[in-house]
């Protein structure tokens, strides 16, 4: 068995190392393709590998094509919209991802983002504080609970929640209070933060009409994927009101000219980086291996999403 880590963005040289120590005491043969720059290097190098660990990289028809020995991909993280869960279906090979694994350090982006933009991007300037104010989570799974919780507990917000898909007891346990629409919940919170996968049902779902519900000096806060917001609805919102701020862990297609019409408004990290930190490529990369090795081993199935 061969398995190979293919990363674009690499893991932490220590998630790396036990890895390699999990697929190496099975008795299978580790292969690494890190800060890979083309597309090409990722379909040559899963030639030959029957599982593959990834993030967010482009597991496209071409390259399951090329890899006719492959049996497993493990997308160490949450979301899968990066597999072509279609072809991989289609060829009998199981997908997974490895839910939770990484969602500490996603939420205590969200949190230092939040921060951020309520002390002006550190201009210097007066700014507010996070204490008192409403926030809105939009989908309560592992990232969206972690972040109302320390909104709550650790900065004193009034924290509510909009998620179809989780009864409401679990999400009041919390002392969360639930919507039961979105429109709701963009209606009644100065901070929204995005918790949801990029789907079909998703993608530019956060329209205008959604963004102009919320109240004075609101902040939208993307640490989910760029593809749920409507960049034409978020460029018109911007420019209708002046009191509007979004705040991104996924730069936008249109970041330059967002960055440069509403300078102070608006902020991207250089790159990714919520899942980036080594405790999350460690308990992500674990996982990953270890559901491979259970997956041949097993037979387990437990985080496949192709089912
Ligand atoms: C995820 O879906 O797990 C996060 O968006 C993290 O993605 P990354 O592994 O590419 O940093």
């Amino acid at each position: 068995m061969k398995i190979l880590i293919a990363t674009k963005k690499p893991f932490a040289s220590e998630a790396v190392e036990k890895i390699k120590e999990i697929v190496q005491n099975a008795g299978y043969e580790f292969a690494l393709l890190e800060k890979y720059t083309e597309q090409s290097e990722l379909v040559d190098a899963v030639k030959d590998v029957n599982a593959l660990i990834v993030r967010s990289d482009k597991i496209t028809r071409e390259v399951i094509e090329a890899a006719g020995e492959l049996k497993i991909v493990v997308r160490a993280g949450a979301g899968y919209d990066n597999i072509d869960l279609t072809t991989a279906t289609e060829k009998g090979i199981v997908v997974m991802n490895t839910p939770g694994q990484n969602s500490n350090a996603v939420a205590e982006l969200a949190l230092g983002l939040m921060v951020y933009a309520a002390r002006g991007f550190y201009n210097g300037k007066p700014g507010t504080e996070l204490k008192g104010k409403t926030l809105g989570i939009q989908a309560y799974g592992h990232v969206g609970s972690l972040v109302a919780k320390i909104a709550k507990n650790g900065f004193g917000m009034s924290v509510s929640a909009f998620d179809p898909f989780i009864p409401a007891e679990k999400i009041e346990a919390d002392g969360v209070k639930v919507y039961n629409s979105v429109e709701e919940l963009y209606a009644n919170n100065r901070y929204i933060s995005l918790h949801i996968p990029a789907n079909e049902q998703t993608k530019n779902s956060i329209n205008y009409d959604l963004l102009n519900k919320m109240p004075r000096d609101a902040t939208l806060l993307n640490t989910a994927r760029k593809e749920v917001v409507d960049e034409d609805s978020l460029i018109k919102i911007m420019e209708e009101r002046d009191d509007f701020k979004y705040v991104s862990d996924i730069a936008p297609d249109n970041a330059e000219l967002l960055k440069e019409k509403f300078p102070g408004r608006v902020y991207f990290t250089p790159k990714k980086m919520g899942a980036q930190t080594a405790e999350a490529n460690i308990n992500a990369g674990i996982a990953a291996a270890n559901q491979i090795v259970n997956y041949f081993e097993k037979g387990d199935v437990t985080f496949q999403v192709n089912k």
